[in-house]
């Protein structure tokens, strides 16, 4: 039988309990056992108790549920070889041999690290006696299927990640709400949203609440001349009878030359303008709660093309990440999804910020 292990990593994003639901229960119907992780990598390279194999009711109520019920971590000791080795022999140790992980780009990353090390992790296993050679006989090849949760939606050749939206309806909820206290006191606020270096969140949200200014990282404003563009459209605004003033900043948010720009910033040219002006950080609100309908939907078709993916899966394949084009579940070579991210940063430090667009843009077929 087939013994395949399910982690979440990484920051916690709505969604991921439907697709641990997901892979758990796909994997029982294939007749496979499944092993849930705790704890993210830390699970692997500690093992014990952090390693519980999961029944079909163990996931029972899990799609209403926010946040990951199984922990999540990011492990610094995974990232260490040592870290990496007692986690192959805590794998071998449960007969597990596939993962899959449902994580952001840097969990996703180490996923990889984890699959090519492999072959030389188990060796070393057997040359320190860990295990015999017959032992590790049927552990050749790890397969590893990755699922990307994040409220971000930073990842490349994936339309959403799982958590995107429901975040992105915390925002919009949240901003509502203090869009009627902001009208009643015909005050302005700045909004800072999270996203780390990707817009997606703020510009969605911008846009979705009808905010009159949004900064993102992708489009950054002219250093210099955003103070005064920025007064312009405020006042512009106000001048046609709109009583509050909502600025969106995302956590990432620079101008053209990269220098940040921060809510602080942003509310004292404002406050120049002579806006009484607050600021509101939405921090880990974003992340909390249950997961909206679609990302629901999306956790549960991806976590079972995860499971399709481990029993499909040859030691040529390169490593799979599931994604969402147009709708459509895809497979796409994880790797580069994250050299394709990575580009967007690389773009954007050399200020070329109309191929950081076009590189968010970007996907290619399955
Ligand atoms: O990647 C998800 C995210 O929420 C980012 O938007 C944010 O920058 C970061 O995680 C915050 O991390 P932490 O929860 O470790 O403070």
């Amino acid at each position: 039988r087939k013994k395949i292990g399910v982690m979440t990593s990484g920051g916690d994003a709505p969604g991921m309990n439907p697709a641990v639901r997901a892979v758990v229960r796909a994997a029982i119907y294939h007749d496979c056992d499944v092993f849930a992780v705790y704890e993210g990598y830390e699970g692997l390279v500690k093992g014990g108790d952090l390693l519980r194999q999961m029944d079909w009711n163990d996931v029972r109520s899990y799609l209403s549920l926010g946040g990951t019920a199984i922990g999540t971590a990011r492990c610094a000791e995974f990232r260490e070889r040592e870290g990496r080795l007692s986690a192959a022999a805590n794998m071998i140790r449960n007969g597990i041999d596939a993962l899959i992980v449902c994580g952001g780009d840097g969990s996703l990353t180490g996923a990889d690290l984890f699959r090519s090390d492999w072959p030389s992790l188990v060796q070393e296993l057997v040359d320190n006696k860990t295990f015999s050679p017959q032992e590790v006989a049927p552990y050749k090849h790890l397969t590893i299927v990755g699922l990307v949760g994040s409220i971000d939606n930073d990842m490349a050749c994936t339309d959403s990640t799982i958590g995107a939206y429901s975040s992105l309806e915390r925002i919009t909820e949240m901003v509502d709400y203090i869009d009627a206290t902001a009208t009643s006191h015909s005050r302005a606020f700045v909004v800072e949203v999270m996203g780390r270096h990707c817009g997606w969140l703020g510009l969605m949200s911008g846009l979705s609440t009808g905010a009159d200014y949004i900064f993102i990282p992708e489009r950054p404003p002219k250093a210099g001349e955003w103070h005064q563009e920025l007064k312009n459209i405020c006042s512009r605004h106000k001048a046609k009878g709109k009583r509050r003033t909502i600025v969106i900043v995302a956590e990432g948010a620079i101008d053209d030359q990269l220098n940040a720009i921060s809510a602080d910033q942003v509310k004292d040219v404002l406050v120049e303008l002579g806006l009484d002006t607050r600021i509101t950080t939405l921090g880990h609100v974003q992340r909390g709660g249950t997961a909206v309908a679609s990302d629901r939907l999306l956790a549960t078709l991806q976590g079972v093309d995860a499971v399709k993916a481990v029993l499909e899966n040859t030691p040529d394949t390169p490593l799979p990440m599931i994604g969402v084009l147009e709708n459509k579940i895809v497979r796409q070579p994880l790797m580069e999804a994250v050299r394709l991210t990575k580009s967007v940063a690389t773009a954007i430090e050399s200020k070329d910020f109309d191929k950081a667009m076009q590189l968010r843009d970007s996907t290619f077929a399955e």
